[in-house]
């Protein structure tokens, strides 16, 4: 038997089951969308046919396989329609209590169906137990908007059995994503490895390291993320974002890297949930929410004055390059992150490679040494002297979360930075980052925030100290 449904079902018409529906329904397959809620359907299937023709007018499938699709849908407001589906798909609204009642209902109507949840958080073992038969349950992770997001996280819950797993990356694959596998647990793999992005961010804030806005401008140029940690909290909202926090609490029995934030908690005491209400870290009137990014300065104005940097990473190598570029007499010398201009030791920075824009200058302000990044080329920040700043602290966290989340068996290497790019739209994956910067510079930046901050938070990943003693 082929592990490609001919006929799938989808329940709930919300955000995500319209759009995976449609993705059904172009991929060939009978597609039937239960929603309880006339208007919801209705509405649904509107957005699913709207999607079918803009793609056609972009020209990403013809307006002969648009028709085609739309013609594959079925919407019905009972739930016995799906009966003969060989896989269905349930994106209702996350509520564990509902999501047991449909699974044990489905599971009556179509018996040798394929269940599959799209929840982000709630545990796919704690619903594949409603179910007649668990171990035909699975979890199918889309993302938001799901037609486009290129990839499906398939999580195998404890009683999943291979069939599950077979009909699910088949069908996610049908559908044109990457599927990667996950195992069972606090925000799967991606976000698990999702998390340090957001935590760590808030962290930085509480500390008074930075201003939100400076964070999320840090990652924007100085990491290469489209959008900062602040202003993706204010899209999706800062009281679901909580919500999961807690969530991630719970699950974990209390993980330090996961304790959620007091700062998030007083925003959604103050009804500052974000964009919905209109204030979250930034205000949405009228105009643009936040300046446009600032373009970093062309090297310049070195004047063959003397340039010393210490070590062969990579952002010794980055700083060379760029006094070379600036017109400095650049030599190597002195330890490993050490700068000299004119033989005078250079203050604290944070530079992320490999690409960055902005260097982050920890305080006290001193003009020579803002004079002197803005000649190498970089956007200057400001910021508290803390180690790894904001960006390196960010990101050695990612990388020692996904090092946990592999070490763990939550997902492979590979899927993990598929997961982070083709999921969350990261530059690039944790383990990618890691072998750039190096596993041992990650280890030496978390250990210096170990240091300063004694906490259980910043303990490395036993994965991250073993690739570390291989890269030293
Ligand atoms: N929105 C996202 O970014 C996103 C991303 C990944 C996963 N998810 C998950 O997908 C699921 C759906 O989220 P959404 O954003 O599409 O929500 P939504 O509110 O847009 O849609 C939920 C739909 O379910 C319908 N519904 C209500 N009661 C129902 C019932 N008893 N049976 C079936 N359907 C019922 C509602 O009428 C609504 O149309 C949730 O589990 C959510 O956690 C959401």
């Amino acid at each position: 038997m082929s592990a490609l449904p001919q006929r799938l079902g989808v329940v709930g018409a919300g955000t995500m089951g319209s759009g995976i529906a449609q993705l059904g329904c172009l991929a060939g397959m009978a597609t039937v969308l239960y929603d309880p809620v006339a208007e919801a359907l209705e509405r649904g299937a509107a957005s699913l046919r709207a999607g079918l023709e803009k793609g056609a007018e972009r020209g990403r499938w013809s307006a002969a396989d648009a028709e085609a699709a739309a013609a594959r849908l079925e919407t019905t407001g009972a739930l016995e329609d799906l009966a003969g589906c060989e896989l269905v798909i349930e994106a209702a609204p996350e509520r564990a209590e509902l999501k047991r009642e449909l699974f044990a209902r489905v599971s009556e109507i179509c018996p040798d169906a394929v269940l599959a949840t799209n929840t982000s958080s709630i545990p796919v073992t704690s619903l594949a137990s409603a179910a007649a038969r668990p171990e035909l349950v699975v979890g199918m992770h889309f993302f938001n908007p799901a037609p486009l997001m290129r990839l499906v996280e398939v999580i195998a819950a404890e009683q999943t059995g291979e069939r599950a797993l077979e009909v699910a990356t088949a069908t996610g694959e049908a559908m044109g994503k990457r599927v990667i596998r996950a195992t069972d647990g606090p925000g799967f793999l991606v976000n698990r490895c999702g998390r340090p992005f957001y935590g760590e961010a808030l962290r930085c804030v509480t500390e008074r390291i930075a201003t939100p806005a400076q964070v999320d401008r840090i990652c924007r140029l100085g990491g290469g993320f489209r959008m900062g940690p602040f202003e993706l909290m204010d899209l999706v909202g800062i009281d679901v974002g909580f919500e999961v926090a807690k969530s991630f609490m719970e699950l974990s029995f209390g993980e330090p890297r996961w304790r959620p934030s007091p700062l998030q908690a007083r925003m959604v005491a103050a009804g500052r949930l974000g964009r919905k209400t209109g204030r979250g870290w930034y205000e949405y009137g009228d105009g643009p929410y936040r300046p446009e990014d600032p373009e970093p300065p062309a090297p310049g104005g070195g004047e063959g004055r003397a340039l010393a940097v210490g070590g062969d990473g990579p952002v010794a190598e980055l700083l060379r390059a760029r006094g070379e570029a600036a017109g400095y007499a650049v030599t190597r010398g002195g330890a490993e992150g050490e700068v000299r201009l004119d033989g005078r030791p250079v203050g604290g920075f944070v530079l992320v490679p490999p690409e960055p824009r902005l260097v982050e200058l920890l305080g006290p302000r001193d003009e020579e040494r803002e004079r002197l990044f803005s000649s190498l080329g970089f956007v200057c920040e400001w910021v508290e002297d803390a180690p790894g700043g904001v960006l390196g602290r960010i990101v050695c966290q990612l990388v020692n979360e996904a090092c946990f989340a592999v070490g763990e068996g939550v997902g492979s290497p590979e899927d993990v930075d598929a997961g982070m790019e083709l999921g969350l739209n990261h530059p690039r994956g944790p383990m990618t980052w890691g072998r750039i910067l190096g596993f041992d510079r990650v280890l030496a930046t978390l250990d210096a925030i170990w240091q300063a901050r004694r906490e259980e938070r910043y303990r490395p990943a036993p994965l991250l100290l073993k690739l570390a003693r291989e890269a030293a």
